[in-house]
């Protein structure tokens, strides 16, 4: 006999024992990370195959190490809703920027498969391996490569340590020159939808548990190295230098200065430095760092991309550093399709909760999905809008509140007319 209802807390209790579960599967036991093709990349694909089987699904590490699992409809072979999100993390990061995505729309399968129900479409889920780009400075590597769009020439970049993606792939157990066989056909798919936290405090503002994503903001990504010469701190008169941490220090502020003074909501980060040699008493000969650079439109971006370098090329010609700078990526603004936009829409309306619209000023694997499906987000309060730090937190409510609208909405989904 199958159970036709719904319980009252059928999904949030367990979506939260499982956020805890996969966020212990860290690098460090204090600060939760969790990098591409990493013992912990590994670990936790093998939880998550295990939950896929738990839920009714067929489940599979594809060829670029993300997880993927299959709930077939009515009729076996049909093309899927196709739902996802991703388990890499940033460094000493949240528990639940990716992961949510990921175990909720596992909860909501799972809650189908006990219910015995079977829908005139597949389920596919798929949890990306690497959406943030924390390890290779190329992001979205796991839906690029479902989407068809994975590029080559990323398996030549190389993390920290110095080993290439390439050779990460390999010591994991992947082919690197099949990433290919990952790419699914535009046919196969219905959407994709993603479930993601907020990770900003609009929501929180509005007294919402839930909201609409109208699109993924655009994005451009630079590696900065500049070049001076090292030498001893305590010979080299001041006049005399080309220090090129304080070449970077000018360059940072500038970057800084720019993007305050923009009246279109512009902002770009300096995330990552390094300075070479790395020594109390030397000039700093060598510095590296990274650009994060986005807009709400993607004319502006671009403008303001070329006015940025234009600004660097400046002072490290003023300072006489040699300058190098590589777009290291660039992703066009994300419309989420308004069809999907109205039964996510919907959905929320038939959950209770007024029906808000708003952007995602965050990046998400939908700028990849786009080329092979429509697209659509739902978004999830999550507390003082803080994310990419450990403090990042959702209320039980609100977890449970969005596995039912997306249930909902995976239960009424209406093909594209
Ligand atoms: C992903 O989290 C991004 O927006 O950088
Ligand atoms: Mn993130
Ligand atoms: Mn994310």
């Amino acid at each position: 006999m199958t159970d036709n209802s719904t319980s009252n807390d059928l999904l949030g209790a367990q979506i939260v024992g499982r956020i805890d579960e996969l966020a212990a599967i860290s690098e460090t036991p204090d600060h939760l990370t969790r990098v591409f093709l990493s013992r912990e990349h590994r670990a936790a694909a093998e939880l998550l195959v295990g939950w896929m089987h738990q839920a009714g699904m067929l489940a599979r590490v594809d060829a670029i190490g993300n997880v993927c699992g299959r709930y077939e409809g009515s009729k076996l072979g049909a093309p899927c809703l196709m739902l996802g999100s991703h388990y890499d993390t940033v460094r000493d990061a949240g528990k639940w920027d990716g992961p949510l995505g990921v175990i909720t729309a596992i909860a909501c399968v799972g809650d189908l498969h006990r219910r015995g129900v079977r829908l005139p479409f597949a389920i596919e889920i798929v949890a990306f391996a690497d959406e943030e780009g924390t390890r290779f400075a190329s992001t979205l590597l796991g839906s690029r490569a479902v989407a068809g769009t994975f590029t080559e020439s990323a398996l030549a970049s190389r993390d920290r340590d110095g080993t290439s993606m390439r050779e990460a792939m390999i010591a994991f157990g992947l082919d690197p020159d099949h990433i290919g066989a990952a790419a699914r056909a535009p046919a196969e798919v219905l959407a994709y939808l993603e479930l993601h936290i907020e990770q900003g405090p609009v929501l929180e503002a509005q007294k919402l548990p839930v909201g609409v994503v109208t699109a993924i903001a655009g994005a451009t990504r630079l590696a900065v190295e500049l070049h001076g010469t090292a030498g001893h701190a305590g010979t080299v008169p001041m006049p005399m230098r080309r220090d090129a941490l304080t070449g970077a220090a000018e360059c940072i502020l500038a970057v800084e200065e720019f993007c305050r003074s923009d009246r279109g909501g512009l902002v770009g980060t300096v995330g990552y430095i390094n300075a070479m040699p790395g020594a109390t008493n030397v000039i700093p000969g060598l510095v590296s760092f990274t650009l994060d650079i986005r807009a709400s439109k993607d004319s502006y971006r671009k403008m303001a991309v070329t006015d940025i370098v234009r600004e660097i090329e400046t002072i490290a010609k003023q300072r006489q550093l040699d300058l190098q700078i590589n777009v290291t990526h660039e992703n066009r603004t994300a419309p989420c399709a308004p069809w999907l936009q109205q039964q996510i829409a919907d959905a929320i309306a038939a959950e209770g909760h007024r029906v808000f619209e708003l952007p995602s000023g965050a990046g998400h694997d939908g700028m990849a999905m786009i080329d092979i499906a429509d697209v659509a987000m739902l978004f999830v309060r999550c507390r003082g809008g803080i994310s990419h730090n450990p403090a990042e937190h959702v209320e039980p409510a609100d977890v449970e509140a969005g596995a039912r609208v997306l249930l909902r909405v995976i239960e009424n989904f209406r093909m594209k007319a």
